[in-house]
């Protein structure tokens, strides 16, 4: 097979490059792993910023979402007893997020891809990428019993943390810079209506806790739980009882409870691997960087990767211009250093941490209190969490 561009993982980065250099008549295949049904089985994202928005309507997949997709001018942040709002329109001057799920934007990206006749190849095995600084660079897979060969001008490694891309660059190349958090998240979908119209970020001596949404009939709340914890050790019963103990009292009375739909364990991590370009392949999305989830990040950074590396493909395949694929590292790490910063700072913010010094206690009950004091460090949270221009 031959294409121009072959981009490994049809997760969220993979299907919307795929859909937006197939709309400029550049030509892709996508190859992914699991199922169709696998991939859209995963909960994970909620929140998008205006410009992964705006990169949805541009792929011309933005309707379901704009009908659907709730806006949100604020969240709320509960200490100690108090709630307090934070303006995001007010502070970020205008701008707003939008709270729809990525297992829609994923299903929307799919339905596009096929609405086009664009290559999906589902179930592929043993993925291999040869010659990456060679002049013949290509990708082999299995299916099977048979091997096959996708010749291409470029490779797009998006997929994920996990995937075989990054693995590929050789480790003289490679930096990889990482931090572990000493906790994870455990996540719970509900057919119930949410507790508020706003996101409430929790933080409290026994853990964080997040309480989100998906629709005004689906909540999605979240715990801080030790990284030994597996979901087996959380019965829903007590998945509620430590949610509750966690939240304002005014907010745990009117918490309706049901039945879990999908419940699973993130651990949190910080990550970033330098450079996002090696030879041919281009690393994007969570393939390159992962933040932990408490600024909602992820899937945002995701987006500005596959913001430049459009640009930049558009402008090489239609203009001759290859300047924006030569920058095209140096320009996504700049910003994705900044989502790391502000996911880092919102986790040790809000988060309890084993055995903290009393000393890092303090400062974060000080780092708290300037936030609600200061109208810059409000605006320092708003503008980071509704995603800083691409
Ligand atoms: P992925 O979604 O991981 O997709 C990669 C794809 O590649 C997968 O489908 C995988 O099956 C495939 N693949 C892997 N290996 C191979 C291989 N060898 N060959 C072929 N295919 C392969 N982000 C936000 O912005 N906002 C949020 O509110 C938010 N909340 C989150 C909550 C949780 C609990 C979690 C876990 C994450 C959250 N994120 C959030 C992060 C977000 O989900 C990720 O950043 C996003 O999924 C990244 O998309 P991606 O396409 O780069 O990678
Ligand atoms: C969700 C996840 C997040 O990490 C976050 O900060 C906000 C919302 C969610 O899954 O709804």
């Amino acid at each position: 097979m031959k294409t121009s561009v072959c981009i490994i993982g049809g997760g969220p980065s993979g299907l919307m490059l795929s859909q937006l250099l197939h709309l400029k008549g550049i030509d892709t295949i996508v190859l992914e792993r699991q199922s169709r049904e696998y991939v859209l089985g995963r909960i994970r994202a909620g929140v998008l910023e205006h410009g992964f928005a705006e990169l949805m309507r541009e792929a011309e997949c933005g309707e379901r979402m704009d009908q659907e997709g709730e806006i949100h001018d604020g969240i709320i942040i509960a200490h100690d007893g108090e709630q307090q709002r934070v303006d995001l329109n007010k502070y970020s001057g205008g701008s707003s997020v939008l709270v729809y799920g990525q297992t829609e934007l994923t299903r929307d990206l799919y339905e596009a891809r096929d609405r086009m006749k664009g290559v999906v190849i589902h179930n592929v095995e043993d993925v291999q990428l040869h010659e990456l600084v060679g002049t013949k660079p290509h990708v082999t897979y299995r299916k099977g019993d048979e091997i096959i060969r996708v010749d291409c001008d470029f490779i797009i490694g998006a997929d994920g943390f996990h995937g075989v891309s990054r693995k590929s660059i050789p480790k003289t190349v490679l930096k990889e810079y990482e931090k572990i958090y000493p906790f994870g998240w455990l996540g719970l979908l509900s057919r119930t209506p949410p507790v508020s119209p706003e996101l409430i970020y929790a933080k409290h001596e026994r853990g964080f806790a997040l309480c989100s949404l998906r629709s005004q009939v689906l909540s999605r709340y979240y715990i801080q739980v030790p990284l030994t914890d597996t979901v087996e050790d959380w019965s829903d019963e007590a998945f509620w009882a430590e949610l509750k103990r966690r939240l304002p009292q005014d907010v745990a009375t009117r918490l309706v409870t049901g039945p879990s739909i999908e419940k699973s364990i993130a651990p949190l991590r910080s990550f970033v691997a330098e450079p996002m370009r090696y030879g041919h392949l281009f690393l994007a999305g969570d393939a390159a960087h992962i933040v932990p989830p408490t600024g909602a990040r992820g899937l945002n950074s995701a987006a500005s990767d596959i913001y430049y590396l459009y640009h930049a493909m558009v402008a090489h395949y239609q203009q001759g211009d290859s300047s924006g694929l030569d920058n095209y590292s140096a320009k996504a790490l700049a910003r994705v250093w900044k989502a790391q910063r502000f996911s880092w700072w919102m986790t040790t913010l809000l988060h309890t941490f084993p055995d903290s010094p009393s000393y890092d206690q303090k400062l974060q009950q000080t780092d708290l209190e300037y936030l609600f004091s200061s109208d810059q460090a409000l605006g320092s949270l708003a503008e980071n969490y509704v995603g800083l221009p691409f």
